[in-house]
């Protein structure tokens, strides 16, 4: 007979076909792994935000997290070199009888490293000054090969009179400049794998997308975002970016944060090929679900339809046109007023419903 101290947790047949699985007993998360004909057991729960260690996988004598790769090593706890002081619980595991026992009172406790917050995570905290407007020029072409763009050329129109003529802060990203990575759907494996700062930002400090977070959350007033029409939808990068903004929308889902507040979304939009009205609901339903709000009118746009394939007179349509140029001077001036009546206090704050998916009321960052 066993110890009491002991718990069976299953056939030494059964539990030897994996080499890593997730063992629940009671209230205790277990890692099991067998290797080299050993079977070993560490703590299930993560010392990073607590992803399950024993869904990941065994990488030669470490157990990789499958939320976001930390290692630990499946006997020690330790984790990989140069991180050995941040280490997991390890348990006793005994074989009798064919059975496998895990005493679940630990061996070694959990240590944590202590950790540097990333710059993305302090309170946002509006700065006084004027109206700050971003441009977010989401058009892809070769670097060092510039040519004419509709959609970016209307973009600097409306930043250079928000500028020269409004006075306002202006600043312009153009997506195509940086090096950023795509998401990895950290949200599909859990709502908490999806952090904030993104768990790509926090790993990879190669990743550029930290300057469209740090212009978006802590900078912009009026996000104007502008975009070609490629195929009936907006650009591959805008895609590529909002993909990776899914951590912001995430925060109101997991924390009850809403990191978008008192900030105002507006569009161009620009194509030689039809289907203006569906690009810009995709616009304009990703940015209301981040908690922008709009101004009247939010988007200017410009298409010559399903049948012109003749683009270059797209392009010296929109060099041309006056129209266009005054609609983008006037459509940031919509949004910096409405941006300057949120920023003022002046629009009533309202209890903010998900969506219509949780109606429940979002605890705001303090807005200074
Ligand atoms: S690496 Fe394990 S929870 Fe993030």
């Amino acid at each position: 007979m066993p110890d009491a101290t002991w718990t069976e947790i299953g056939s030494v047949d059964e539990l030897k076909q994996r080499p890593l699985q997730q063992i629940v007993c009671g209230q205790t998360k277990l890692a099991l792994s067998y290797k080299d004909g050993r079977f070993a057991a560490i703590s299930g729960v993560c010392n990073h935000i607590g992803g399950p260690l024993g869904e990941g996988r065994l990488e030669g004598d470490y157990v990789v997290c499958p939320w976001h790769y930390w290692k630990f090593h499946h006997r020690t706890g330790q984790g990989e070199p140069g991180y050995e002081g941040d280490q997991v619980a390890t348990y006793a595991v005994k074989v009798e009888d064919g059975r496998v026992f895990v005493d679940l009172t630990p061996v070694t406790k959990r240590q944590k490293l202590p950790k540097q917050s990333h710059p993305l995570a302090r309170p946002i905290v509006r700065a006084d000054g004027p109206v700050r407007v971003l441009g977010l020029a989401t058009t892809a072409m070769t670097a060092d090969q510039p040519r004419f763009s509709a959609s970016d050329s209307l973009l600097e129109e409306a930043l250079a009179y928000a500028h020269e003529h409004l006075q306002l802060d202006t600043q312009l990203i153009k997506l195509r400049d940086l090096s950023f990575r795509a998401c990895e759907g950290f949200y599909s494996k859990a709502a908490e794998a999806c952090t904030w700062p993104c768990s790509i930002t926090q790993m990879d400090p190669t990743d550029q997308m930290d300057r469209v977070y740090e212009a978006v959350v802590h900078w912009a007033d009026v996000i104007l975002v502008s975009t070609p029409i490629r195929w009936g939808g907006a650009s591959s990068l805008y895609y590529k970016m909002v993909e990776r903004m899914n951590c912001i929308q995430n925060q109101e889902t997991i924390a009850n944060r809403h990191l978008l507040k008192n900030k105002v979304a507006a569009f161009i939009i620009m194509g030689g090929q039809d289907n203006v009205q569906g690009v810009a609901g995709q616009l304009m339903t990703f940015f209301a679900e981040v908690g922008c709000q709009f101004p009247q009118f939010p988007f200017i746009a410009h298409s010559r339809g399903w049948s012109a394939e003749d683009m270059e007179r797209n392009n010296s349509e929109v060099q041309n046109s006056r129209e266009l140029r005054e609609g983008a001077q006037a459509l940031v001036g919509r949004a910096a007023e409405m941006a300057r009546l949120m920023v003022e206090g002046q629009l009533a704050m309202h209890p903010l419903a998900r969506g219509g998916r949780k109606a429940h009321q979002l605890d705001s960052e303090p807005t200074g």
